[in-house]
């Protein structure tokens, strides 16, 4: 039974279990749900019609929520967190770099770090897939966002930094705590600083050597018709941290899911072996079931969990009314999960993307968001989490180790606690044992 506290409402509940407590959200209180956090009132939809409600057709009366809004702090007017028509102008500006042919020229990229990562296992001793997965990704955005090799390991401190200030977002006075020199906000400082100050020297050398990388930022730099340098760190770092990390996620998740269910990845293997050669884009249309894989990873693990949006004006809710000024959820972890549209839905069933047309609603999976703030980045990342998913399945079998089960941790992107932990094994180790 729920019990709002004065002052902090359900932000205890909340906080102590965040998968549970949207979860009985909604079974509690059905696909309209309110509750409180901190200071904010805050309604959970959890119904399709409701996304499509809150991110396509009524998008303009919503702002960002307010974690997205707390990291205008690192992120200033990049993409993620600008709003209205300076978001509109930038989306423009950075849309053609998304274009299908540039990331068909980013593939051969992603496919030689993902080979080059795993070159360095150590076969039969148990390693954290997220940290090897995190590397990839970062390391392939590195060099086709930013046309540099990152250094993972401050980019990846600097994003713990960043992260360990989520719990502070639903405070009262968060904003005007953020400046305060303690704990988390001391580290938030300490990662904003790091990470601008990485960003910031690879901005200078693009905008004064006017080199063409064949990189976006080279391409914004070039293109832009004139962004400034504040803009372009902007844009720069919001690429950087929203296009690795959730599809390390997703990687790191799918090899879980294969570990844990030996004849799908058995199938994945005899897949990609059908293939000769390097992999490559061409080959996209040739991995059916690695896709399918990838679909049902995002369904059971989102990588974004969970949306937030603040109602500029009042909306209509079925029979409730959102005041302006209250926030709104939308729970990818609740709404994949839905018997309704899903059946057996915590079951591993890559078959059911298989299957050709379904009746489930559209918008029962949004992994990438929906509407004019859907990813930018969803093409990028379908090929990244395919290709590296074949790339890996063909070399590598994975195994699950004993006594390390997967831990869930739900922050502003849900993400393996404490690593993923798995054993690969050589494929030709694995076929002369067999
Ligand atoms: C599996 C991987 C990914 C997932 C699950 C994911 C998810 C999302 C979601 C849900 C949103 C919408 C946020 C909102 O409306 O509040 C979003 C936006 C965004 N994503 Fe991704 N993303 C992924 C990969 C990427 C990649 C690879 C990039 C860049 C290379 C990227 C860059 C962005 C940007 C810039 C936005 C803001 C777009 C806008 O508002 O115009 N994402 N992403």
């Amino acid at each position: 039974m729920r019990r709002p506290l004065p002052v902090v409402g359900d932000l205890l509940a909340f906080q102590s279990d965040r998968l549970r407590f949207v979860t009985s959200m909604q079974r509690e209180h059905g696909d309209v749900a309110r509750f409180q956090l901190g200071p904010f009132p805050v309604w959970q939809l959890a119904h399709p019609d409701l996304v499509r409600q809150v991110l396509v057709t009524d998008a303009a009366g919503f702002r960002k929520g307010m974690v997205l809004q707390r990291a205008r702090v690192v992120l200033g007017d990049g993409l993620l967190t600008a709003e209205g028509d300076v978001h509109r102008q930038h989306r423009d500006l950075v849309q053609p770099a998304f274009h299908s042919r540039r990331i068909t020229g980013y593939a051969s990229v992603m496919v030689e770090r993902c080979a080059a990562v795993t070159a360095a296992w150590t076969p039969r001793e148990p390693l954290d897939v997220h940290a090897a997965t995190v590397r990839m990704t970062l390391e392939t955005a590195g060099a086709t966002l930013l046309g540099t090799s990152v250094d993972v390991g401050s980019v990846e401190g600097a994003l713990a930094d960043l992260l360990s200030a989520y719990k502070l977002a639903f405070l009262p006075f968060s904003e005007k705590l953020q400046g305060l020199p303690v704990g988390p906000l001391r580290r938030l400082q300490r990662g904003r600083r790091r990470l601008h100050g990485l960003v910031d020297s690879v901005v200078a050398e693009r905008s004064s050597s006017g080199r063409d990388g064949g990189d976006l930022l080279s391409a914004l730099v070039l293109d832009s018709g004139g962004l400034s340098s504040q803009e372009l760190r902007d844009e720069a770092t919001t690429l950087l941290l929203a296009g690795h990390e959730t599809t390390a996620n997703t990687l790191a998740f799918a090899l879980h899911l294969l570990a844990v269910h030996p004849s799908v990845q058995a199938s994945v293997h005899d897949e990609v072996s059908g293939i000769g050669g390097e992999l490559g884009p061409a080959d996209l249309d040739r991995l059916p079931l690695c896709r399918a894989v990838v679909s049902e990873t995002l369904r059971l693990y989102p990588p974004s969990w969970m949306m937030g949006r603040q109602a500029l004006v009042s909306h209509q809710v079925g029979d409730q009314v959102i005041a302006p000024g209250d926030l709104v959820v939308l729970p990818q972890w609740v709404v994949h999960h839905d018997e309704r549209w899903w059946p057996q839905p915590f079951s591993f069933d890559p078959a059911r993307w298989l299957d050709g047309a379904s009746d489930r609603p559209r918008w029962a999976f949004f992994p990438f968001g929906a509407g004019l703030r859907r990813c930018i980045g969803e093409g990028f990342a379908w090929t990244e989490a395919v290709l590296g998913l074949a790339t890996i399945v063909r070399h590598w079998r994975l195994r699950p180790v004993p006594g390390r089960p997967l831990r869930l941790d739900p922050l502003i992107t849900l993400r393996p606690r404490g690593g993923l932990w798995l054993i690969p094994e050589p494929r030709e180790h694995a076929s002369r044992l067999a």
